[in-house]
């Protein structure tokens, strides 16, 4: 067995060493290892002999297979990495190569909208704050005043995480404001922008949409302050100081009194309308209030929360909500901006729709 094994040793160990492709390396293999190899004979010769010579030969040729095998491992991996490096050497990428010109991105108009309330309300005094878009029941609904069993939570379907009945897609930005409550104790002056999700699905609703929610929490902060704020935001925002607010009374959970905000002058005289509906908001619950461990006899605020894509619609002209969100290079041609290149509803568009040139 030594012998015949010393015979095959040298050149099967050669011919591992000198494979060119992994095709080679495979016949190697098996003229050596497969159903009719010379190895595989020679295992089949130990059957015929006894007792200590079966034993001695077995273990002989055992370390030879295991040889062998090694060697065919380490030449595999070796041609599989020369393979790689010279697949890579010809698809090289010229990094220099400029960008194409018509693959230039686009600002999204809901980026866009965003920053732009971020930035007339950080001149207003307020901070940014956020919140996980997988919210708690406690954020979401129960601190805000919105039980259980409680009829606004149907208005609010949503999605729920699966194992685990406490964690949904947050329904509103409202949550922010308890987080932010519970964090930090009063003057409070924060925006909270962000992504939400509903069981929606229509021309003006998708099932994530996005809100900016807007809290202030003081010892005599009142109704004529969020009038100011709210004006002065959606003068600023749209870039006009036609605008008129109308507060309709109206009912959340988590306010009161609890208001609707509609928008007359430019903005609804622009689509037909005497009003268009805005926003909701009102003076916080002395129940909210409570459950982040503010005395509502020492603290009162109010908050807001807008639809930050329904507002990106009014400001630039954008006619339908659902194509916002699913990511049409040629919707975002001709909606998403350039840097500096703003066109407006108030500032004029192009006639054939999108950016300037
Ligand atoms: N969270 C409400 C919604 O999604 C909007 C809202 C109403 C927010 C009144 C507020 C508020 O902060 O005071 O419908």
């Amino acid at each position: 067995m030594q012998h015949q094994i010393d015979d095959m040793k040298p050149d099967l160990l050669k011919s591992i060493g000198g494979a060119q492709t992994l095709a080679a390396l495979d016949e190697i293999r098996v003229a050596a290892l497969g159903k009719s190899g010379r190895i595989t004979a020679l295992m089949k010769e130990l059957g015929a002999l006894q007792g200590d010579a079966r034993k001695s030969a077995g273990q002989v040729l055992n370390d030879f297979k295991n040889e062998i095998v090694r060697a065919l491992e380490a030449k595999k991996a070796a041609l599989e990495l020369a393979e790689m490096n010279a697949k890579l050497a010809s698809q090289t990428m010229d990094m220099t190569l400029p960008a194409r010109p018509e693959e230039t991105g686009r600002i999204h108009p809901v980026s866009m909208a965003t920053e732009e309330m971020l930035t007339i309300f950080a001149q207003m005094g307020f901070s940014l704050a956020e919140g996980p878009d997988i919210e708690d029941d406690w954020h979401n609904f129960e601190a805000l005043n919105i039980p259980k069993a409680h009829p606004a939570r149907q208005m609010q379907a949503t999605f729920f995480m699966e194992g685990d009945g406490d964690k949904i897609l947050r329904t509103q930005t409202s949550g922010v404001q308890i987080r932010t409550m519970e964090n930090q104790k009063p003057p409070i002056k924060i925006v909270a922008p962000g992504r939400t999700y509903r069981r929606d699905y229509d021309a003006t609703h998708t099932p994530m949409f996005h809100q900016i929610e807007g809290l202030v929490i003081d010892k005599s902060t009142n109704l004529g302050h969020l009038k100011g704020v709210l004006l002065e935001f959606l003068k600023l925002f749209f870039e006009t100081d036609d605008v008129q607010l109308r507060f309709r009374p109206s009912y959340f959970p988590f306010t009161e009194p609890s208001f609707e905000v509609d928008v007359g002058g430019v903005l609804a005289r622009n689509i037909g309308r005497e009003w268009v509906e805005l926003l909701g908001c009102g003076m916080v619950h002395p129940n909210v209030l409570k459950n982040c461990g503010l005395d509502p006899d020492e603290y009162q605020g109010f908050a807001f929360g807008c639809g930050i894509d329904r507002l990106a619609m009014m400001k630039y002209g954008i006619p339908d909500l659902r194509p916002m969100f699913e990511a049409d290079m040629r919707w975002i041609k001709q909606y998403g901006f350039l840097p500096l290149d703003v066109p407006t509803i108030t500032s004029g568009l192009s006639l054939n729709g999108g950016h300037k040139k």
